[in-house]
């Protein structure tokens, strides 16, 4: 037998469990559930900062009605509301280490049932536990174009954080990986950049601040939407416009954003080098989101009317029933 291997992660020893704070190990779907089977489960993530002596969870509301939206459109169909869980997190964070956590809310049928479409009587459950995270890091990444395509939303809605649908990211984060590069930048079937394997991606150039459009089967991120709004705050000019994978070498810098990341400059995308922290633009957003994380600056007041969050991706949609 081989030895199991230490996680690289460490998972609280305690998960909220449909409404009770139970031991992590008892939170877990049967080997026979269809969500695990099929990955028709829903999950997000968001940061609970540890500043000074209390949490601050970043963007609460926003990541939790994404969740929500997520799980009705998979009829993972649950009771709890944001503010529900909200709640649930602060209990389990009552019982973690006053350190700064992330926090992984995933809804899923547990129960031993392999169908592709498993019987609506089966029980639905929303399991949330944190891992302990490290902030403000100044790490630079080198990134590679994926062999890989983004999957297309006309395909998996790419917006309602699928389970499956992070089998594209693996595989494209795992050959960047064998190939000596941090991340993946993916490109969609037009050829156009779309998106890090698991965060947005930025360039800086002569335009200012230059993102993909969201038709590029972008997840719109919600640190891609505070970028947008700080760089509005800053002054800082932004295009968000398809970016052909071939104008590239045009940008003097390049970053990516997501909850878990924040934000991170990156030095490559393979041949391409970017002067990215010696970039006023960057250093600019960069401290204006710190200052945010760390409560030293307001928040904007609406995140979903900005227009950073429109845009169809989709002709077709799976509609939701509720
Ligand atoms: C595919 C993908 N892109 C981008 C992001 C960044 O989104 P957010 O800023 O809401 O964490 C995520 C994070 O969940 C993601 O899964």
């Amino acid at each position: 037998m081989q030895p199991m291997r230490t996680p690289r992660q460490a998972v609280t020893s305690e998960a909220w469990l449909d409404g009770l704070v139970v031991p992590t190990p008892s939170a877990s779907p049967s080997v026979a559930s269809s969500t695990f089977h099929m990955g028709s489960g829903v999950f997000d993530g968001l940061m609970a900062y540890r500043n000074g002596d209390h949490w601050h969870l970043h963007l609460a509301r926003p990541h939790l009605e994404r969740f929500c939206v997520g799980c009705r459109r998979m009829r993972l169909t649950h009771n709890w509301t944001p503010t529900d869980l909200e709640q649930g997190i602060r209990e389990l964070l009552d019982r973690c280490p006053s350190t700064t956590h992330y926090i992984r809310p995933i809804a899923f049928r547990g129960a031993p049932e392999i169908l592709l479409t498993p019987s609506e009587s089966l029980p639905i459950s929303v399991a949330m536990f944190g891992v302990p995270a490290d902030r403000d890091v100044p790490a630079a990444l080198r990134a590679t174009l994926s062999p890989v395509q983004r999957v297309s939303s006309e395909a998996i809605p790419v917006r309602w954080k699928v389970c499956g649908a992070y089998a594209n990211s693996f595989i494209a984060q795992t050959h960047a990986q064998e190939d000596g590069f941090d991340t993946a930048i993916f490109l969609d079937r037009a050829g156009r950049i779309s998106e890090a394997s698991v965060a947005n991606v930025f360039f800086i150039g002569d335009e200012g601040l230059v993102t993909p459009h969201l038709r590029a089967d972008v997840f719109p991120g919600l640190t891609r939407v505070l970028v947008l709004w700080l760089a509005e705050q800053l002054g800082v000019p932004v295009a968000v416009r398809d970016v052909d994978g071939t104008e590239l070498d045009q940008f003097t810098g390049g970053f990516i954003c997501s909850t878990l990341m924040e934000i991170k400059p990156l030095t490559v995308i393979d041949s391409v080098r970017f002067d990215t922290t010696s970039s006023p633009i960057f250093e600019a957003i960069l401290s204006a989101f710190r200052d945010l994380t760390h409560e030293r600056a307001p928040y904007p007041e609406e995140l979903g009317d900005l227009p950073a969050t429109d845009g169809a991706q989709s002709r077709r949609t799976f509609s939701s029933r509720s």
